[in-house]
């Protein structure tokens, strides 16, 4: 049985069902780094402040170093007999050092010591992600620039709407993508506070240094109370918060991807490197990462409600409920992180096919917006521009013909403006060429936004 932090006080040894169940070292080893790291700091500053003496700091420095050291080769022994990775390395640099060693914790409570560990981990994390998102951005922009000036069929309701960029759609993934980067700054700028020196809620009484602390751990600020620095968790709910909207947006891209590689839509097609195949439908290559990037982000969202539900109520200021907030992150992380390398491979090698499109675009009722609005350019009010144009194309349906089938002179008994120029406006090509507005799909103005975007994501 390994010691325990707390020994003293108690003369009965431990219910044996009591450390497994107590027990979160499986979880939060993965903060050991950060442990480390975060101790190093603190007993830095308690040999500064001379608190402990200089011999003292130097050989828990020297040994939480070769602990460090261990753990990046890959050598250290998490021993599960300790309740959580915390107690785990203090009795490791206990063997290591002998005495010195009990001198870490002064003026630090594992209360401090497990928020400073969780936040410096979510920070590293953030960075990486930001760049796994820039990573996925600059693969969907790539994709954006091979496929410059092919249309699709844009949809509303799932129905056919307007003619579309390819690259458009591209660009709003890479739009959406940005949102979730700033999120996740704003999540890691507002965390970027030093909880350690709160001791276990109220402060120590000893001489410590808390913003020598905060320099060595590059924090930006130092907490201003201790007992919310101790039962604070919202960093890890806008965490969670931000990688379920990053999370969202993977599946609805996945989503659309899925839906355009279908024989139905058929306007790209996903590399069979991430496909699968049935076991018993020979013929089949299925969208299953896809799939499964889209199925996931239920358990993002759960994780997210998890540790709101945990949080929901709890008095200040500690709480040992606190310790299940780890799971749910550390899941949420993998996956998104998991998600966002296999969507980008999935850009990398995405193909398009040009057939499907172009056979929508026979239908000519796709272009009734410009049609109507090539009405109001001659004059004719919206609404009223909007109704010609419906009876129009509930003409063309029951007649099973296309606009550009009809003659002039039946046009003209729509409306008189119709003119010959009209027949100009009925394919994609026009139909996206024509639009005006700012941050439309106008060619121009996508061809524009891909520069913009090579540049931002350059830097
Ligand atoms: N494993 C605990 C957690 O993650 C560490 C803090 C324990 N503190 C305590 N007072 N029992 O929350």
């Amino acid at each position: 049985m390994a010691k325990k932090m707390w020994g003293g006080r108690f003369k009965k040894a431990m219910d044996k069902n009591v450390l497994a169940f107590t027990s979160s070292i499986d979880i939060d080893k993965e903060l050991a780094v950060y442990d480390c790291e975060g101790s190093i700091a603190h007993a830095r500053m308690l040999g500064k402040t001379k608190i402990i003496n200089s011999k003292e700091a130097g050989a828990i420095v020297k040994g939480l170093k070769a602990i460090l050291s261990s753990l990046e080769k890959g050598t250290f022994k998490v021993d599960k007999n300790f309740e959580d990775i915390h107690s785990n390395i203090q009795f490791a640099l206990e063997k290591k050092i002998g005495k010195a060693a009990n001198k870490l914790h002064t003026a630090r409570s594992r209360n401090d010591q497990v928020v400073n560990d969780t936040k410096m981990y979510c920070k590293d994390k953030i960075g990486g992600l930001i760049k796994a998102i820039a990573t996925l951005q600059g693969s969907v922009l790539n994709a954006a620039k091979k496929y410059f000036g092919f249309v699709i069929p844009g949809y509303t309701h799932l129905e056919h709407a307007q003619a579309i960029l390819l690259s458009h759609t591209f660009l709003a993934y890479v739009e959406m993508l940005e949102r979730d980067k700033s999120r996740l700054n704003d999540a890691k700028e507002r965390m970027d506070s030093l909880v350690l020196g709160s001791g276990a809620l109220g402060g120590t009484t000893l001489p410590i240094d808390r913003l020598y602390v905060k320099k060595l751990l590059g924090f930006k600020r130092i907490s201003r109370n201790s007992m919310d620095a101790i039962s604070d968790r919202d960093f890890i709910v806008e965490f969670l918060a931000a990688l379920s909207l990053v999370s969202m947006h993977l599946s609805r891209i996945a989503e659309d991807l899925i839906l355009y590689g279908t024989k139905e839509f058929g306007f790209v097609e996903i590399d069979e490197k991430f496909c699968t195949g049935s076991s018993l439908m020979p013929q089949k290559k299925n969208p299953d990462v896809l799939e499964l990037i889209r199925g996931r982000t239920s358990q993002v969202y759960s994780n997210l409600f998890s540790v709101l539900g945990m949080l929901k109520g709890l008095p200040l200021s500690y709480n040992r409920d606190m310790q299940l907030d780890k799971e749910p992150l550390f899941n949420s992380i993998a996956i998104v992180c998991e998600e966002l390398g296999l969507l980008s491979g999935i850009f990398k090698s995405i193909k398009i096919n040009r057939e499907k499109a172009a056979s929508i675009f026979k239908d000519e009722s796709i272009f009734a917006t410009d049609i109507a609005e090539y009405l109001v350019k001659k004059g004719i009010p919206f609404r009223l521009a909007h109704s010609i144009t419906g009876k129009l194309v509930v003409y063309c349906e029951k007649n099973k013909k296309n606009i550009s089938d009809i003659d002039i002179k039946t046009l003209k008994d729509f409306s008189g403006v119709f003119k010959k120029d009209i027949f100009a406006n009925l394919n994609a090509a026009s139909s996206v060429r024509l639009k005006r507005s700012l941050g439309s799909t106008n060619p121009t103005f996508v061809q524009r936004e891909i520069k913009k975007w090579s540049k931002a994501l350059k830097r």
